[in-house]
């Protein structure tokens, strides 16, 4: 299959949004959805997928195949540290689509999403990945990652 990656266009903005909060509320324990209303959650999701991906800083980018169908995307956006004011490249979100992972696009798509952060001029990229999501985490360690933090959380009840 011949992969290719570009900027998404505005009409596929709305399945990227659909496929982030999807994804995320997956992400989620059980513990963590019976706190919230699914609904009301995913509304306030969108919201701010609307306010963020339309800041002239962040990047939508896509894979495609030869036939142009929808492989999986990237969404990249600026980021900056609260002490020092330094700008980074962060990556928001990275998705393949199911059956067709393991096949190096996830690659791809964190590559395109580098070479932007290049392009821009930011001297470091971060994220933040969950501490099951195995397969995204062995993913960033491939392109270069590595943890410099770890997000620590008690559960109170
Ligand atoms: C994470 C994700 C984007 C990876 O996409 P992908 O196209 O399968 O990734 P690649 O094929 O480029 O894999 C690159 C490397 O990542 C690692 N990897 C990816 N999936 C893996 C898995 N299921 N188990 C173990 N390692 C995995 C491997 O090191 C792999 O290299 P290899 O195949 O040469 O061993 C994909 O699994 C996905 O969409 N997950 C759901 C969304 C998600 O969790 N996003 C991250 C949010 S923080």
């Amino acid at each position: 299959m011949k992969v290719n990656t570009r900027r998404a266009k505005d009409v596929e903005i709305a399945l990227v949004k659909e496929i982030s909060i999807r994804t995320a509320w997956e992400r989620f324990s059980d513990e963590q959805r019976r706190e919230l209303d699914k609904e009301t959650w995913s509304r306030r999701m969108g919201e701010l997928f609307d306010m963020m991906v339309k800041k002239e800083s962040h990047e939508v980018f896509v894979a495609e195949d030869e036939k142009q169908a929808f492989l999986g995307y990237v969404w990249v956006g600026e980021g900056s540290n609260p002490m020092t004011g330094t700008k980074h490249g962060y990556i928001y979100d990275v998705f393949v689509k199911e059956g067709l992972r393991r096949k190096g696009i996830g690659v791809m798509l964190m590559e395109k999403a580098e070479r932007y952060c290049r392009e821009t001029g930011y001297h470091e990229m971060l994220l933040l990945v969950a501490i099951n999501n195995q397969p995204a985490q062995k993913l960033y360690v491939k392109q270069g990652f590595k943890a410099e933090q770890t997000y620590m959380l008690k559960r109170l009840s």
